[in-house]
């Protein structure tokens, strides 16, 4: 796939995304960044730019099947089209499963799973009419790892491994990779905790994770990374 390419990348207001959108913009990709927070996203944009990347941004709750679409559209319009598809929002409350609402539950599943396929199934009709495109989902490494008190969200984790693993043996001899990516714990703002200052060998730093998928975009063709598992030294896994 020539470069520069069109990326959209979901979950990029803070976190992983960010640092992905910051490595991104530094390779001249054009960026179309979503999330719901518009002020951050307005920074990222602006990062994203000063770096020399074509950078904009959509706001959306992608926990809302409509909003995917929604924002497949808009993306493919600004650009002309969708190279590659980040699919990197998610949340994960750790509680007690019976301490999750159903509303909670409903929402996890919605953002976690159902919006990667939302996405997917908006933007490969134009990947596949191309003959190219690179569809990465960032899963966990809980995608094959039950752990109590996040059982929605292990769940979901599960299921994006299930979804990605066949859409890459649907996708993989018509110019489509798809990848998925199970990264143990990450030094973000995931539940509610603060970026940054936590020991690397523990909690990886945004940046480090941010390269490394980065890096899975320029395989040659003939490669395709279909999962690939990301741990801190010393993490707990
Ligand atoms: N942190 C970890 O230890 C860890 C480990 C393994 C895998 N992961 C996975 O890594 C990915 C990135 O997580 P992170 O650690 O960077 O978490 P984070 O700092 O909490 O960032 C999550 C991102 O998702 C966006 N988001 C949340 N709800 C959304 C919604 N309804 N619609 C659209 N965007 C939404 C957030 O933006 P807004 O709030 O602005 O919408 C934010 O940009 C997630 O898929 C997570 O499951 C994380």
């Amino acid at each position: 796939m020539a470069d520069p390419r069109r990326v959209l990348l979901t979950g990029a207001s803070r976190g992983l995304g960010a640092a992905l959108g910051r490595g991104l913009a530094g390779r001249g990709h054009s960026l179309m960044l979503v999330a719901r927070s518009e002020a951050q996203l307005a920074q990222r944009v602006a990062e994203c730019s000063a770096a020399g990347a074509h950078a904009a941004s959509c706001t959306a709750d992608l926990a809302i099947a409509e909003e995917c679409e929604r924002v497949a559209r808009a993306a493919e319009q600004r650009f002309g089209g969708i190279d590659v598809l980040i699919n990197n929002a998610g949340i994960g409350p750790y509680r007690p499963f019976t301490d999750h609402s159903a509303t909670d539950i409903v929402r996890i599943v919605a953002l976690n799973l159902m919006a990667p396929m939302l996405l997917a199934r908006a933007l490969l009709p134009g990947m596949l009419a191309r003959g190219h495109g690179h569809v990465v989902n960032i899963a966990s490494d809980l995608a094959r790892r039950p752990l109590a008190n996040m059982a929605p969200y292990v769940a979901s984790k599960f299921g994006v491994l299930g979804f990605a693993g066949s859409l890459h043996r649907e996708l993989r001899a018509r110019g489509v990779k798809v990848t998925t990516v199970l990264p143990g714990i990450i030094d973000s703002s995931f539940n509610g905790a603060v970026e940054g200052g936590q020991d690397a060998r523990w909690a990886m730093p945004t940046a480090d994770l941010a390269r490394q998928v980065i890096a899975l975009l320029d395989l040659p063709p003939h490669l395709v990374a279909d999962e690939i598992a990301l741990h801190p030294v010393d993490g707990d896994y």
